[in-house]
């Protein structure tokens, strides 16, 4: 019998253990925002209603997944659960060294601490934040590549996610050679509005790193939703699963760098996966002084044992449509009512160029900051700023070097909220679309060195 498509997109789940969240008043929460220096990673979760700040350990786990913590055998060297975790991500990967780490960053501190140093370069599609903070670190230098187009928030275009492939080349050329540390495919491209990324570009990508010998690295923490959008989106790929694109992908990589707490469906936990034996001893000395024994990284036994299972059924086709389509919904939603979105609809957030919704706030007022706040105050949901208070620099007289776009970041939780509540933050934007010209933006009162959008203090202009 020929399968009916059902209209509403039903969540492929149903809810075994709730957890409650608090309705507040918006006269609570104008104090508690002020409280938190109109920066909402300084608000108490119990203060927020629906909290789309990040997709990142934020998720809900499976039956499985908790049966499995239980089974998690805890042991200092050559646990179960870490044989389980090594020969999933041996599968998945193809590669032979599997180091765990706490969470992505580790994984990037150590690798980027060994590739990187003064004078080195990295270029990638777009660097995330703390990928770039953590090359910075060591001196070396973060340079992003998207072709022209994709900077255009509104032009329809199926991987905007790409690198560009013709200015790496000129960059190789302008930079040398021997400086060149690494290029960085970072699936999906989460600063630039979580678009896909080909498989025909990182095979180009692969090309130029063959031609010139050099090092590449997927950050896949996305992978499973990249992987989507390719057997949707690019030709050839129509009839193979995601888990074979997947693994397609990542045998084009020298190594794999991965935070978990997204497509390993945990709420902690990372990867760092290599080709090369040199460069693995070199990681696994570092890994053992800071994170932890080389079977277990900075985690316990049960956080393996969850993610070896949560990176089987992260490709589950049900899920992996649920999980796409819920994204689009909110963001196609958004965009019927006028609210200037990032087009199309990435995988695991909407994003809105708050520049362009609030026109009337100059950029080094951060307008992304003054729709984060408004969100707050009207409906107690959650977001983050990806503008210039993430990304901006300072010239030599302390004038603002504002980021490429003022945007905001609509994160969805893996299996967390139902689509009621993704009505209810559409509902929300009416509010907002209504009283837009009434905020005058922000100025920045503290900010620390690096990755200053997590600790920076604000004050309304
Ligand atoms: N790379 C990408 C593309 C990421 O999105 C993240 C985290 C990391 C690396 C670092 O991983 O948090 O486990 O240390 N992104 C989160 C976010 C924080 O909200 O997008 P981590």
């Amino acid at each position: 019998m020929e399968k009916r498509k059902p209209r509403t997109l039903a969540e492929p789940f149903r809810i075994k253990m709730v957890e409650p969240i608090r309705i507040t008043t918006e006269d609570y929460r104008k104090e508690a925002i002020k409280k938190s220096g109109y920066n909402p990673f300084l608000l108490h979760s119990d203060d927020v209603f629906i909290d789309l700040l990040t997709d990142s350990g934020t998720g809900a786990m499976s039956d499985r997944q908790w049966a499995g913590i239980m089974m998690g055998d805890e042991s200092y060297a050559g646990a179960k659960s870490w044989q389980h975790l090594e020969s999933v991500v041996k599968e998945l990967t193809g590669m032979p060294h599997i180091l765990p780490t706490h969470q992505g960053r580790a994984a990037e501190r150590i690798l980027y601490g060994i590739l990187g140093g003064k004078g080195k370069i990295f270029i990638s599609n777009t660097h995330f934040d703390t990928t770039r903070a953590n090359i910075e670190f060591t001196g070396a230098t973060a340079i992003d590549v998207l072709p022209e187009e994709a900077t255009h928030s509104e032009i329809d275009l199926p991987f905007k996610g790409n690198i560009d492939v013709g200015k790496v080349k000129t960059l190789i050329q302008e930079h040398g050679l021997s400086n060149i540390a690494a290029i960085i495919m970072t699936l999906t491209n989460n600063s630039s509005g979580g678009q896909p990324v080909s498989m025909s570009n990182i095979k180009a990508i692969r090309e130029v790193c063959d031609e010139n010998k050099l090092f590449l690295v997927i950050d896949g923490c996305r992978i499973a939703e990249n992987s989507y959008f390719i057997k949707h989106r690019e030709q050839g790929y129509e009839n193979k699963t995601y888990e074979e694109i997947a693994k397609e992908t990542l045998r084009l990589a020298d190594a794999f760098v991965m935070s978990a707490k997204k497509d390993g469906l945990v709420n902690i936990g990372g990867l760092l996966t290599l080709r090369d034996e040199k460069i693995s001893q070199q990681c696994t000395n570092l890994l053992i002084i800071s994170e932890g024994f080389t079977t277990y990284g900075g985690l316990a036994g049960r956080d393996m044992e969850a993610m070896a299972i949560g990176l089987k059924e992260v490709f589950d086709p049900d899920y992996l449509h649920y999980r796409i389509r819920s994204t689009a919904y909110l963001g196609e939603h958004l965009k019927a009512k006028g609210v200037p979105v990032v087009w199309p609809i990435g995988g695991h957030a909407v994003y809105i160029d708050a520049k362009k919704l609030y026109k009337n706030i100059l950029v080094d007022q951060y307008p992304g900051q003054a729709l984060v706040c408004d969100l707050y105050i009207k409906g107690g949901i959650r977001c983050v700023e990806v503008g210039s208070v993430m990304f901006g620099k300072y010239d030599d007289n302390g004038k603002l070097i504002p980021a490429k776009n003022e945007l905001v970041r609509l994160a969805i939780p893996r299996r967390t909220y139902t689509q009621s509540h993704i009505d209810y933050v559409i509902d929300v934007f009416d509010d907002i679309l209504e009283m837009k010209e009434k905020n005058k933006g922000y100025k920045i009162v503290y900010e620390p060195p690096f990755l200053r959008h997590f600790t920076a203090q604000f004050e309304m202009t």
